[in-house]
């Protein structure tokens, strides 16, 4: 290993200058027109592979966008890694608030500025170059394994878990390694052994066929702003608790044992106040904010559009509202029970006086598994080895869809050992990467592979 090290060591800044090439491409999911984008990074992505040795790099259609998949299958006996990842990211607006273009990656104080820098491109590439120096200093792999890198995560991987059930064997292994969550802070190396899931929907009110004279007809109508301010207030209490009848009926408590290792963490909630620059913290009574964001379901506002914004004043009376509303879910809620639960209490709490549609979006499973195996103790050891720290055992308030399809579905454990850190600025303006942390962790990916290999 100390020759693999040696050359990553070398290697450094060529790392840097090529993500920088991979973060130039905006491969962003959610707008239609960055199609050619998508297929430029997810060729990008298998040209990557291939250069670090990989074998059968192809890209495979999806009804959506393509799946990147390459192998390197030749340690026959020893366990086969499934690495997943994604090469979309997130829409960039709002762009005025960038210091530096989001597609111009710019290394400032040791770190780089661009659109899917932690998100995932930078924590995948990491593994590609891990894999690379293995090939480049031994010829070979200590093990087996196979890439899957999506490009449709940050739009839900609406089309991942039908290709999962029919690409069984082609993604058969041993265990899942993922990187795409931040450490638990700065020097903090984390492994993450839960996530939160999602149900996304659109609400669509309507009150008349065209925006009307607050005079004439103010009085007369319901406003549908209004009608969607006093239905969105029913969806809390004061107390931060949901009132969706039968929305808690399968949330898993928190056990003991949990919340006494969580208060043990190194949390400090007065940087993190500041940090977020709020005024003051706000969540569910009853919980610590790390309890709140890791192990409690919310129900929030995503976004909200109605009447007049411009600048002075328009005596106008809207004909339409609309509201983006997404529920974070913990084990053991299902999305698609909670979006029944959802849309029956909106359409009992809508009045008559509007139209009301709603669309539902993207959604995904919470995962959660029992941490104590060996391969979350050879991550361990390999993260000890890159970092020079211990990892801590976290979970996260953010969704991987695919992670809960791949225990049901290949029955496999995943590894979740991210680099990222919780201000990474992630689907936000200036996300960034930490780029020792990026050197460190090309470094834990490669011993993380010898660990695995040397399981019995
Ligand atoms: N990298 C995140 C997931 C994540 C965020 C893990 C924070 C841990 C902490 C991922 O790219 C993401 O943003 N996922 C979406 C999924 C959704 C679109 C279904 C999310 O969480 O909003
Ligand atoms: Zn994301």
């Amino acid at each position: 290993m100390n020759d693999v090290v040696d050359f990553i060591n070398i290697n450094r800044d060529r790392y840097v200058d090529e993500l920088k090439q991979y973060l130039a491409i905006p491969s962003i999911s959610a707008l239609p027109e960055h199609a050619s984008d998508i297929r430029r990074a997810a060729q990008w992505t298998a040209d990557a592979l291939t250069a670090a040795g990989m074998h059968n790099v192809r890209l495979i259609e999806t009804p959506g966008n393509p799946v990147v998949y390459g192998d390197w299958l030749n340690a026959p006996g020893k366990p086969t890694i499934l690495f997943y990842g994604h090469y979309d990211v997130q829409p960039v607006d709002p762009l005025n608030l960038w210091t530096t273009p989001p597609f111009e990656a710019d290394v400032r104080d040791g770190e780089i500025y661009a659109r899917g820098s932690a998100d995932d491109k930078g924590q995948v590439f990491m593994h590609i170059k891990a894999v690379e120096a293995h090939m480049k200093k031994a010829g070979h792999l200590p093990l087996n394994i196979k890439f899957f890198i999506e490009g449709e995560e940050e739009v839900g991987s609406v089309h991942l878990d039908e290709f999962v059930r029919t690409h069984k064997s082609e993604l058969a292994a041993d265990v899942v390694v993922i990187s795409d969550s931040p450490m638990f802070d700065r020097g903090i190396p984390s492994i993450c052994y839960g996530l939160r899931g999602l149900t996304y929907f659109q609400i669509d009110l309507r009150g008349s066929k065209s925006d009307l004279h607050s005079g004439s007809f103010g009085g007369a109508v319901a406003n549908p702003a209004f009608v969607l301010a006093q239905i969105l207030t029913q969806m809390k209490d004061k107390s931060g608790r949901i009132r969706i009848p039968g929305f808690y009926d399968d949330v898993r408590p928190l056990s003991e044992a949990e919340r006494a290792e969580w208060r043990k963490l190194p949390f400090n909630e007065t940087r993190y106040r500041k940090d977020l620059g709020a005024p003051r913290l706000f969540g569910e009574t009853g919980y610590s904010t790390l309890e709140r964001v890791w192990a409690r379901p919310t129900f929030e506002v995503n976004g909200l559009l109605s009447g007049f914004t411009g600048e002075g004043a328009k005596t106008v009376l809207p004909a339409v509202a609309m509201a983006k509303v997404s529920m974070r879910l913990v084990p053991d809620q299902d999305p698609k029970k909670i979006g029944d639960l959802f849309e029956a209490y909106l359409n009992k709490l809508a009045p008559k006086t509007v139209e009301l549609k709603v669309t539902r979006m993207h959604g995904g499973k919470p995962w959660m598994t029992e941490f104590d195996n060996k391969y979350v103790r050879a991550a361990g050891r390999a993260i000890e080895k890159g970092f020079g720290k211990a990892p801590v055992f976290n979970r996260e308030g953010g969704s991987i869809p695919v992670v809960s399809t791949f225990q049901e579905e290949l029955g496999l454990p995943s590894v979740l050992f991210g680099v990222g850190l919780p201000d990474e600025n992630a689907h936000a303006p200036n996300e960034k990467l930490d780029l020792s942390n990026f050197h460190n962790g090309i470094i834990a990916s490669a011993f993380l592979y010898e660990e695995i290999a040397n399981l019995e």
